[in-house]
């Protein structure tokens, strides 16, 4: 069977877990409800979407998730009308602070033309562009419930190129996730006073379908499985828009070390950790397809890689780009987990060991040759840009169930799900 076969189906869900010591005075009904979306990939982009209904009458929007993304927006051109729709003023105290934009539009009123709006800035991070929009409110529904009063940012593309461009062709906005005031886990979590608690299981392959089996549980099922290292904060802006003085939204995690069949790779601490000036550490992003390590953590890495893997008999081959280490995957034994490669531990502050196998470090480049997917980051930036030791990419997340838990900051992890017979469509 093949994993195209295997029903897909994903969840990102808030709020797991309700209280269980306060809960217990409570009927059952009155439990908070998780929200549970479906997540795709997009077989063309390989980016991973899912939906959303925006305003009155719904219309359903598919959105690229963006775990470092700020918030939600979607794009209004002028065919898109809602008559709950509710822009939010400028300087009043929805509109945050740090906001200076304030829109008007001559014309006539709809999403994408109001006066005296408070203005967002939309990022997508493929193009690497950042467009302005309008913050408003209106009802988004997810899973059949209606959240009202829910704020997101409209882009009317008209005049503009590049909004959607590298989004799935489908997609209509994206869907931040990071720990920020207007990201949906942290307004869903106060509208529906639910835990700030979210988890994001990415499909390997396109999935057919999906099952809401964590709609009412309260423990996952998996949880067993699953290590917790801190959520660390990265004191400097990593966004778009860079800003003095203002911490990172992103999930950031502290690598300690890196082990490659059980080896310790020669870094020193230094190169791992958040440095003053924002650089360094270890953020996951799920619009990233591979790992990405600056260059001084890839150079020793990808070398042991290579003397793990000739240990192990592996065959390699011509270079690739954008990789470097191939291998001829006739050389190379199968496992539950992808190919039987030497197998790389993350080891995490707290003592948490993320171990990264076949199925999430190698890519199929061509027919029989298989790559390491890391690369080469680069060197750390001089532009206000700050530039993490080490990105884990959305090929490393697949098949991987994680949870932000944005109260305790803290990050739970279950390595990859193969290694228990199950996968984000089934548990
Ligand atoms: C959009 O909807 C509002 C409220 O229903 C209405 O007043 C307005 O005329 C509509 N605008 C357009 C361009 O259809
Ligand atoms: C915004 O205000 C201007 C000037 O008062 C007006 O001409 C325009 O129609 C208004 N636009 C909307 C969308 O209400
Ligand atoms: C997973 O499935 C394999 C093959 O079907 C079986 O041999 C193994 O015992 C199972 N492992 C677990 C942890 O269920």
């Amino acid at each position: 069977m093949t994993y195209s076969s295997v029903i897909h189906f994903f969840l990102f869900s808030i709020a797991l877990f309700s209280v269980p010591c306060l809960s217990i005075s409570h009927s059952p009904n009155s439990k908070p409800h998780p929200f549970l979306l479906p997540i795709k990939k997009d077989p063309a982009t390989n980016v991973f979407y899912t939906s959303i209904g925006i305003g009155t009458p719904q219309q359903n929007f598919n959105v690229a998730i963006d775990l470092a993304g700020e918030n939600l927006w979607y794009e209004c051109n002028n065919h898109y009308n809602s008559s709950s729709f509710h822009p939010i003023i400028c300087e009043s105290n929805k509109c945050p602070k740090n906001t200076h934009a304030c829109s008007f539009c001559q014309g006539q009123f709809r999403p994408g033309c109001t006066n005296n709006t408070c203005g967002t800035t939309n990022y997508n991070p493929l193009a690497q562009v950042l467009f302005p929009g309008d913050l408003a409110e209106d009802v988004v529904s997810i899973s059949q419930n209606q959240v009202f009063g829910v704020s997101s940012g409209c882009t009317n593309s008209d005049g503009f190129n590049g909004l959607l461009e590298k989004l799935p062709k489908s997609s209509q906005g994206i869907i931040g996730l990071a720990r920020s005031q207007l990201a949906l886990p942290t307004q869903l979590a106060l509208l529906k006073k639910l835990p700030p608690k979210f988890s994001l299981c990415l499909p390997s392959s396109n999935n057919i379908g999906f099952t809401n089996l964590l709609i009412g549980t309260e423990e996952h099922p998996l949880s067993k499985y699953m290590q917790t290292t801190p959520l660390i904060l990265n004191p400097v802006d990593t966004g778009p828009e860079f800003e003095e003085g203002v911490p990172s939204t992103e999930h950031f995690i502290d690598v300690t070390s890196v082990k490659i069949d059980g080896q310790v790779v020669n870094l020193k601490p230094s190169l791992l950790s958040i440095k003053k000036d924002g650089n360094g550490g270890t953020r996951m992003s799920t619009m990233t397809r591979f790992a990405e390590l600056q260059s001084s953590v890839y150079k020793p890495f990808i070398l042991d890689f290579i003397k793990k893997a000739s240990d192990r008999r592996m065959k390699r081959v011509a270079s690739v780009a954008p990789f470097e280490a191939c291998f001829d995957v006739t050389t190379i034994g199968n496992s539950r987990t992808g190919l039987a490669v030497p197998s790389i531990d993350l080891v995490l502050r707290g003592g948490a060991v993320w171990t990264i196998h076949g199925a999430n470090s190698m890519v199929m480049v061509k027919k029989n040759v298989a790559c390491l997917g890391f690369v080469d980051g680069g060197t750390i930036g001089t532009m206000s840009f700050v530039k993490a030791s080490i990105v884990l990419g959305a090929h490393q997340l697949e098949e991987n169930l994680l949870m932000f838990d944005l109260a305790s900051n803290k990050f739970s992890f279950s390595s990859s799900l193969l290694l228990h017979n199950a996968s984000c469509s089934n548990f």
